[in-house]
């Protein structure tokens, strides 16, 4: 597997297998990959004769007391996984590369609506930077499929709109999420639980399962929220949303609506934030 930082590099490869007719299948992360990550990669093996990963991560995306220092860099380990995988090509950019201008000098997007809840809501901002990084990558690796992790689901979602409206072409796909064997779903922030912690955090994955359940019998959207999250702070949490939307655009569902809905979770567990989701088909 080939590794290139700038995007002349990266560039001219791609272009090489252009000529040959192949195409190009795109897993954008932050590094830190683990077995949720490596799975994007299998899956954009099957669907494109090359595969690029790209490791950056995006200062923009972090708010003002987030752990973008924090965040850890594991360059070298995540190149063996990538490579073990199947992946053709990393591309591990510096900011300057993705921000000539500075990350405060630079072109930003803001998709609206899906960005105003849920994640959007406590997080302002992240969604500003996330598009807009993608909108960078997608330029520069200029993919035919890119695949995204389901458990960020709202990000998968305003990526998808971000590429309609900007009529990028791009198919974006999204991936099941991976999870360990009690169900916690896989993150590079599991690695901060302490073990009481650990054992308490698969409660987010059962309290979704719960959810789903009280729906398909007929309870009442709110009271099915307003229990998961009364339950979750019992046992410590603190959540900042329980919430059953419309999968396809994070709206809210009206009473007695049952297809295509979705459960998102986002809950402190001491000092480690964690988000799932569970989709009810
Ligand atoms: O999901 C992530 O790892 C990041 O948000 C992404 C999509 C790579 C953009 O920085």
């Amino acid at each position: 597997m080939q590794t290139v930082q700038d995007a002349a590099g990266l560039r001219a490869t791609i272009r090489g297998w252009r000529s040959q007719g192949q195409t190009v299948g795109f897993v954008p992360t932050m590094g830190n990959l683990h077995a949720g990550h490596h799975s994007l990669v299998k899956l954009a093996r099957a669907r494109a004769d090359r595969v690029i990963a790209s490791v950056f991560v995006n200062p923009t995306q972090f708010g003002p007391n987030e752990d973008f220092d924090r965040y850890p860099r594991t360059l070298a380990q995540d190149q063996a996984g990538l490579a073990e995988f199947g992946c053709d090509l990393l591309f591990a950019p510096d900011v300057a590369t993705i921000y000539p201008f500075g990350a405060a000098g630079s072109v930003s997007l803001h998709v609206p609506e899906i960005t105003d809840t849920l994640e959007g809501a406590h997080r302002p901002g992240h969604f500003d930077g996330v598009a807009t990084v993608v909108c960078k990558l997608f330029n520069l690796v200029q993919p035919d499929i890119a695949i995204f992790g389901q458990k960020d689901f709202q990000q998968l979602k305003v990526i998808e709109r971000m590429v309609r409206d900007l009529a990028l072409p791009v198919k974006v796909m999204g991936a099941p999420t991976q999870r360990a064997d009690d169900g916690l779903a896989l993150s590079s922030r599991n690695q901060y639980l302490s073990s009481e912690e650990r054992a308490e955090s698969v409660q987010i994955y059962q309290t979704l399962q719960q959810m789903r359940d009280l729906i398909a019998k007929g309870h009442a959207r709110k009271v099915v929220e307003q229990a998961a999250a009364s339950k979750l702070e019992r046992a410590g949490f603190v959540p900042d949303y329980v919430a059953i939307r419309r999968a396809e655009d994070l709206s809210e569902p009206a009473d007695g609506e049952h297809d295509g809905l979705v459960a998102l979770i986002a809950a402190r567990l001491g000092a480690t934030r964690l988000i799932d989701n569970l989709l009810f088909d």
